[in-house]
């Protein structure tokens, strides 16, 4: 299915970006706040590890790869410097709202039925989201 095939690409660069955009708030908050600076990177490292997947699916299924993990990572590093003189709490609140879109998102595929070994990725990184859009509450209430 093409469709599919655009949809893991999409999400192989959604995730390094956001890999990449994580890694650098991390790197901006961890002077201050350490703990919150580990959590971010951990954070990263999840998406990292979510992107690897979409890659490793991609790869399995077309014989290619969808684009560079390096290269997105920059762009999401280069986004995260970019923002950094928008309030920490506010581009949290921001993230933790696309986390949950993504949680939405991810719900909806399940309940389609699509290739197993790609229904098994979205359920592995399932929980995952859902701890990332919990972060904001968790974070600053
Ligand atoms: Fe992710
Ligand atoms: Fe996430």
């Amino acid at each position: 299915m093409g469709d599919l095939k655009l949809q893991v690409k999409s999400s192989f660069r959604t995730e390094m970006f956001a890999a990449g955009l994580y890694s650098a708030l991390a790197d901006q908050c961890r002077r201050e706040n350490p703990e919150l600076g580990a959590r971010l990177k951990k954070i990263s490292g999840e998406e990292q590890m979510h992107g690897k997947l979409f890659r490793q699916y991609y790869f399995n299924a077309y014989k290619d790869e969808p684009g560079s993990e390096k290269l997105w990572i920059i762009i999401g590093k280069s986004a995260g410097r970019l923002i950094r003189f928008i309030p920490l709490r506010k581009k949290l609140k921001s993230l933790s709202d696309k986390e949950a879109a993504a949680v939405l998102k991810i719900e909806a595929k399940l309940k389609c039925d699509d290739d197993p070994s790609y229904q098994k990725i979205l359920k592995r990184i399932l929980p995952d989201e859902v701890s990332h859009a919990a972060m904001f509450g968790e974070i600053f209430n």
